[in-house]
């Protein structure tokens, strides 16, 4: 980890220029005011036009490269068999090494038809911490999502450095209770969005494909944000300091036996997604519901064009200088924050400053919202926007109908890339303060409306005070 000194900045540059620049507007609190009563106090509800600073999420929220707008116009639009899907294939065994693809919309589609596959009613699927997404998807099959991730990964003060990985203690006593029978797959996750996007160490990739083998048990990778947990293993795990990043996404992606990938992250494009497969038989699965749900499998729900520029973006994704200055702008941030005494989660992860709601907001109880509340708190302050990734998020058990109560109650401030100055994360570090030094009189919410699915999404509340 580096020196702690307020918003230390080290010598390095964003690796490019500014060529284009959208405007974005500033608002008054009055105006804030309004658009989060309109919004139920659910920033997903608010309009793009009422927010200054938008760090709700890094998906699909990236600047693309002028090579990448260059290949919109490279885009081949024919209904079976275009150009672009044979690039984005390349660029996925290129990279990747995966030799089959299945092009989707973005990576819920993909999340859903790998689950439909090989998923069948009364499976378990240990994974290491769930992502709303994923795990619906499992259940949607007749799955149930089993956390086996390390107990540090719930504790948001512990600073261990891969705080994503599997504890292998849980995953054999899942692997002992059920049999390979009734387990379909391991879900890893690289890097662990829920845990504060927390990194695998290589070594526990390793050691996860060792255990699968042992019980002949499959391992499935949600590689969305890959390139990113691979910074991190270059950072901070023994003997991988001098290895390429693209080497290390190949070495994770070689354990590994097939894959689901949401584009809109790592891969620096607005839209778009896949499976990478290496199983023949699963592939022809795959492909044949990629025609029911998402469209004939060479272009999967996308046009063309998006096929191409993402194919491009996987490319620059690797580029460890652009990694370097995605991951270095997060930590500058997150540094700024816990210099000033704000609690967020440690470290700090790869594509996020994670608040910790919890420590933050100690008056509110859970089921009062805080996280949702502090969202709304920081919105307010200044027009930025955030999100939660707590109790709400969490949504309820399957089976009880309870709230599932996550021990980590957070509020998500989410970077998307090539996107923002050092100069807006200033501003964000400031408004964020504010809250904190006001933290006191906050008090919590009430949901008033709730969806049945991913609620966070759509839920709407009303202030307690
Ligand atoms: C780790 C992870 N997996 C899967 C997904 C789903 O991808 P998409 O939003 O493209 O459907 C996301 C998106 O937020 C994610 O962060």
């Amino acid at each position: 980890m580096s020196e702690s000194a307020p918003v230390r900045r080290h010598s390095w540059a964003e690796p490019y220029k500014i060529k284009a620049v959208e405007r974005i507007r500033r608002t008054t609190r009055a105006e804030r005011e309004e658009a989060l009563a309109q919004a139920g106090w659910n920033t997903f509800q608010l309009r793009s036009r009422d927010v200054f600073i938008d760090l709700l999420t890094d998906s699909g929220t990236n600047a693309m490269s002028a090579e990448q707008w260059a290949g919109l116009m490279l885009g081949d639009e024919a209904y079976a068999g275009s150009e672009n899907f044979f690039h984005l294939k390349q660029a996925v065994q290129d990279v990747y090494g995966y030799p089959f693809v299945v092009p989707t919309h973005q990576g819920r589609g993909a999340e859903h038809i790998i689950s439909q596959v090989l998923i069948k009613p009364g499976d378990v699927i240990p994974g290491n911490m769930y992502f709303t997404t994923t795990r619906l998807h499992q259940e949607l099959a007749g799955g149930r999502f089993i956390d086996v991730i390390v107990d540090e990964a719930h504790d948001p003060l512990d600073e261990s450095p891969f705080k994503g990985n599997v504890d292998l203690v849980k995953l054999r006593r899942v692997f002992d209770e059920y049999g390979a029978d009734r387990i379909p797959y391991v879900s890893l996750a690289v890097t662990v969005n829920m845990a504060g996007g927390q990194p695998v160490s290589v070594a526990n990739v390793r050691a996860v494909r060792a255990l699968c083998d042992e019980y002949g048990i499959k391992l499935y990778l949600d590689k969305t944000r890959i390139a990113e947990n691979a910074w991190f293993v270059r950072q901070r795990e023994a003997g991988y300091q001098d290895a390429p990043v693209r080497q290390i996404v190949r070495e994770i992606c070689d354990l590994t036996d097939g894959a689901w990938f949401s584009g809109k992250k790592d891969a620096l494009v607005n839209i778009g997604g896949y499976l990478a497969l290496r199983d023949p038989q699963v592939f022809e699965d795959a492909r044949n519901l990629c025609v029911v749900y998402e469209g004939l499998d060479t272009y999967g729900g996308l046009a063309g064009r998006d096929m191409e520029a993402m194919s491009i973006g996987i490319r620059e994704s690797v580029d460890e200088d652009h990694l370097q200055a995605r991951v270095g702008q997060v930590e500058y941030l997150g540094h700024a924050l816990r210099d000033g005494g704000v609690p967020v989660v440690l470290p700090i992860g790869g594509h996020a400053v994670f608040l910790d709601a919890a420590r933050f907001l100690p008056q509110v109880p859970q089921e009062q919202f805080p996280a949702q509340r502090l969202a709304g708190e920081i919105y307010l302050e200044a027009g930025v926007r955030s999100m939660e990734r707590g109790i709400v998020s969490a949504g309820r058990n399957a089976e009880t109908g309870e709230h599932n109560r996550p021990r980590l109650e957070l509020v998500r401030l989410t970077l998307p890339r090539r996107v923002y100055t050092q100069a807006h994360m200033d501003v964000v570090a400031e408004a964020v303060l504010a809250v904190w030094d006001r933290r006191a009189a906050v008090r919590g919410l009430a949901m008033s409306f709730e969806p049945k699915h991913l609620r966070f999404f759509q839920a709407r509340f009303t202030p307690l005070a």
